[in-house]
C-alpha cells in the first residue's frame, strides 16, 4: 500500500541589504552593544529598504528555493506563507507572491502564528500532502518586523530583524508502507501547540478590528523567556517520543532564533553540543517566521546538514504558540 509522505526538496532565503549594528542603534536609543550582546547574542540585523515589502523578500527566497529544488513555479499546487507583517490586511501576501511567480493555478494563503509561523505553515503543507490534496507546496516564512517596532522602545526594537526563507515540500512518491518511517527521507511528524491565556505577554497593540491602526510590538520579555524554555523542552521530547528517538539521535537542531540564551538553554536540556545547533541570531536577530527557514537554508547550503541527518526544528512565539517538526533529511 502506498502512503503519502512529504520531503524538503529545496531551500532558499533572502535578507535585505541594509545591516544595522548594535552601535548604530545605540546612537538613537539608550542601549549598548554590551547589553544587547550579553542578553541576546545579537550583533546586527537586516532592515528592509523603504518600499521593500514582505512579498518582495518572500518572492526572492521562493525563487532561490525553487531553483534549489529544480522545480518550476507552474508545478506548485499550493503556497503557504507564514507572516505577521503582511503587505496589506488583505489580500494575503501568499496570493501576491503567487502573482509575482506568474502562477496561473493552485491556491495560496497566509498562516499567522507569529514566531512559530514557519512550523505551523510546514505542518499545514505536510498535512495537505499526506491527505493527497497537494503534491508540491511552497512554504515561506517572511517578515518585515521592522515596520511594527516602536523604535523608541529599547526593550523590543533591538531584538528583531527582517528577512525571508522558503522550502519546497514535495510528495515522496517512493515511500511505501513497508519502509521504516523513521529512516525514510521526509517530514516525520509535526507538533503544534498554543495557549491563548498568555496573549498579553507578546502582542501588537493595534489591528483592523480593535484600533484600526497597525500597532507596535509589546512584550514582557522575561515572562516569554520563561515560557519558551519550558514549552520548547516539552515539545522537543514530544516529537522524539512520537518517533521512538532519543535526544542523542538528533544530528542538527534548527531552532527559531529569538535569543542566544534560549538556544543555549534548549541545547543544554537536550545534551547537544553547541556545534550541533544552527545559530543565525547573531547576524539576523529575531526574524519571527523567517528565522527557521533562513537558518535551515544556511546549514543546507554550507553542507552542515547532509542526507540522512535527523533534523529537529522548533519555535515559540506570540499567542502563545509553539511547535516542532522532526525531519529525516
Ligand atoms: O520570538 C518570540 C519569542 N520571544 C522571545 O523568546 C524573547 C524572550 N525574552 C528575551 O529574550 C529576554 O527576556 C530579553 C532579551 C527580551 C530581555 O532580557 P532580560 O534578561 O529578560 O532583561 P529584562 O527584560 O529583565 O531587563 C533587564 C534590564 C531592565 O532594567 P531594570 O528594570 O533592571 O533597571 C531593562 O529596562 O535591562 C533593561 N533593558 C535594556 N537596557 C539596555 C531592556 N532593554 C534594554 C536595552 N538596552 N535594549
Amino acid at each position: 500500500m502506498m502512503m503519502s509522505r512529504s520531503y524538503i526538496a529545496g531551500t532558499g532565503s533572502y535578507l535585505p541589504e541594509r545591516r544595522v549594528t548594535n552601535e548604530e542603534l545605540a546612537q538613537s536609543i539608550d542601549t549598548s552593544d554590551e547589553w544587547i550582546v550579553s542578553r541576546t547574542g545579537i550583533n546586527e540585523r537586516r532592515i528592509a529598504a523603504d518600499g521593500e515589502l514582505t512579498s518582495d523578500l518572500a518572492y526572492k527566497a521562493a525563487i532561490r528555493a525553487l531553483e534549489h529544488a529544480k522545480t518550476s513555479a507552474d508545478e506548485i499546487d499550493l503556497i503557504v506563507l507564514a507572516t505577521t507583517t503582511p503587505d496589506r490586511t488583505f489580500p494575503s501576501t501568499a496570493t501576491r507572491v503567487q502573482s509575482m511567480l506568474n502562477m496561473k493555478g493552485g491556491a495560496a494563503f497566509d498562516v499567522q502564528a507569529v514566531c512559530s509561523g514557519f512550523i505551523y505553515a510546514l505542518s499545514v503543507a505536510d498535512n495537505f500532502i499526506r491527505a493527497g490534496q497537494a503534491e508540491t507546496v511552497l512554504v515561506i516564512g517572511a517578515e518585515t518586523f521592522s515596520r511594527i517596532l516602536d523604535w523608541e522602545d529599547r526593550t523590543t526594537c533591538v531584538l528583531f530583524g527582517d528577512g525571508a526563507g522558503a522550502v519546497v515540500l514535495k510528495k515522496n512518491k517512493e515511500f511505501s508502507h513497508d519502509d521504516d518511517p523513521g529512516k525514510t527521507r521526509g517530514i516525520l511528524t509535526t507538533h503544534l501547540h498554543s495557549d491563548g491565556d498568555h496573549a498579553d505577554l507578546l502582542y501588537v497593540d493595534g489591528g483592523p478590528s480593535s484600533t484600526q491602526t497597525t500597532g507596535h510590538v509589546r512584550m514582557i520579555g522575561r515572562e516569554v523567556f520563561r515560557h519558551a524554555v519550558i514549552n520548547l523542552a516539552a515539545v522537543v521530547d514530544e516529537a522524539l517520543e512520537a518517533n521512538g528517538y532519543t535526544r542523542a539521535d538528533i544530528d542538527w537542531l534548527v531552532p527559531h532564533q529569538a535569543n542566544k540564551r534560549i538556544l543555549d538553554s534548549t541545547a543544554r536540556k537536550l545534551d547537544m553540543p553547541p556545534e550541533r545547533v544552527v545559530i543565525t541570531v547573531d547576524r539576523h536577530a529575531n526574524t519571527s517566521a523567517a528565522s527557521i527557514p533562513l537558518a535551515l537554508d544556511e546549514a543546507v547550503k554550507d553542507g552542515r546538514i547532509k542526507d540522512d541527518n535527523l533534523v529537529l526544528l522548533e519555535a515559540m512565539g506570540g499567542g502563545l504558540t509553539w511547535g516542532a517538526a522532526l525531519v529525516r533529511w
